[in-house]
């Protein structure tokens, strides 16, 4: 592909973007996508370029004619891949293959997971935590950022241009043609980051905490922060630092996520009247029906939440297949400082209550009500015991967040 169809955008005064925007993806690894998103390249300027990162496969040839329209792709001396993730490295060994750089980075642990996906004899070269390397005649200084959110992911300072390549940290999942943050709508920004958060970072809640002092403790000034996924942040650096200190402290607001699921309207005729009843409490509350919504939804809401029900029918002696699928999902995405509660309509065993609490229990999330649980349809009064107990989990929520 010649460069004519794609070109590279400025960044800073020598970093270009050279990444691609997909459009079409509504799926990543079971985290629904509602924006699509970006897999973003740059290429560094200076007395060679320097590639950071590639993009996922299929992008190889946009990447290469985006770098065409600012280089010469076969001037690329090294190229350095960040994280060892399919969407950052999938195109990499073709494009070593193409471009023939001198040198390859990553981090140890890149070096192992990258021949540990691609099996080839690429050579790569480790760069240590803290470690500085001029590189094109520009200085890069390489952190580690172990299980953010990989074993080998990892960042890096440009200090000529006070820039961060934050890799995954920072990013999200929203295809746009503007490629700053500034540029774009400040709540589609606040929703997508958090979504981003919630659905990749949240288990490595601490060590976001410990990047931030880090950070901090640097004492280095930071004009630009340019990750993997999204827009680029040029401007109100301290928003973005702002939300992910907020939430990777995961403290609980008074608000409730309601996820449930039906076969005959009596677990979402509960719902409606649960919802009532936080509302009733003064809590706020999202509903979530699982026939129409994700599981990424669901965390996304969980974030800044103080309680999680979970209402599901009893089917088979189980849980509804979409509450079972919420839980296992939220189970690994280990959200913190939860209260909780189980609800639904049964037949004859109803057994499906019980095991969301035993879920509920092993997630650390603490039950603020024994379940409740209905025998077939609801009638006023089973109505007005769920509105009670709507109520009731607004009373403890209001305790523990003091709102
Ligand atoms: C396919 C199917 C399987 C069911 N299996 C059970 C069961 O194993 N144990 C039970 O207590 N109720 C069972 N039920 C009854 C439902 O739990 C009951 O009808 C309940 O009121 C449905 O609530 P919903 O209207 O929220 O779907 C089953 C119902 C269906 C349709
Ligand atoms: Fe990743
Ligand atoms: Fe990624």
């Amino acid at each position: 592909m010649s460069g004519s169809g794609f070109s590279a955008i400025k960044v800073s005064e020598h970093v270009w973007w050279v990444g691609a925007v997909d459009w079409a993806l509504r799926d990543f690894h079971g985290y629904s996508t509602q924006r699509g998103s970006t897999y973003n390249a740059y290429l560094v300027m200076g007395e060679y370029p320097v590639l950071i990162d590639t993009v996922k496969a299929p992008f190889r040839d946009e990447m290469l004619a985006r770098v065409a329209s600012v280089a010469n792709p076969a001037d690329v001396k090294v190229i350095v891949s960040h994280h060892a993730e399919m969407d950052h490295s999938g195109a990499l060994p073709q494009v070593i293959d193409i471009i023939k750089p001198d040198k390859v980075y990553a981090s140890q642990m890149g070096v192992k997971n990258l021949a540990a996906q691609f099996h080839d004899s690429h050579d790569i070269t480790a760069v240590k935590d803290s470690e500085t390397l001029k590189l094109g005649g520009q200085s890069f200084t390489f952190l580690e950022t172990r299980m953010l959110h990989w074993p080998d992911s990892m960042i890096s300072y440009l200090h000529e241009d006070e820039l961060v390549f934050s890799q995954d940290g920072f990013g999200m999942h929203l295809a746009t043609p503007k490629l700053f943050a500034d540029e774009n709508d400040p709540a589609v920004l606040l929703d997508e980051g958090r979504r981003y958060f919630a659905n990749i970072l949240l288990p490595y809640s601490p060590l976001v905490l410990k990047l931030l002092e880090r950070i901090q403790s640097l004492g280095i000034s930071i004009k630009t922060i340019a990750p993997d996924h999204g827009p680029v942040w040029r401007k109100d650096l301290g928003t973005l630092l702002g939300w992910y200190a907020k939430w990777a402290t995961q403290k609980p607001e008074n608000r409730a996520v309601v996820a449930y699921d039906t076969m005959w309207q009596s677990t979402a005729t509960m719902a409606r009247s649960i919802a009532d009843g936080l509302r009733d409490g003064g809590s706020d509350v999202a509903v979530m029906p699982m026939n129409c919504m994700t599981r990424s939804d669901v965390m996304s809401e969980l974030l800044c939440a103080g309680a999680f029900l979970v209402g599901t029918p009893t089917i088979n002696n189980t849980i509804f297949p979409t509450l079972a699928d919420v839980l296992a999902y939220a189970r690994g995405l280990k959200p913190k400082n939860l209260i909780g509660a189980a609800f639904g309509s049964y037949g004859w065993s109803g057994e499906a209550c019980a095991q969301v609490e035993a879920t509920l229990r092993e997630m650390g999330v603490e039950l603020a009500l024994p379940a409740l649980k209905l025998r077939f349809v609801p009638d006023g009064a089973a109505l007005g015991q769920s509105r009670e107990f709507g109520r009731a989990i607004a009373a403890k929520l209001r305790e523990r967040t003091g709102s």
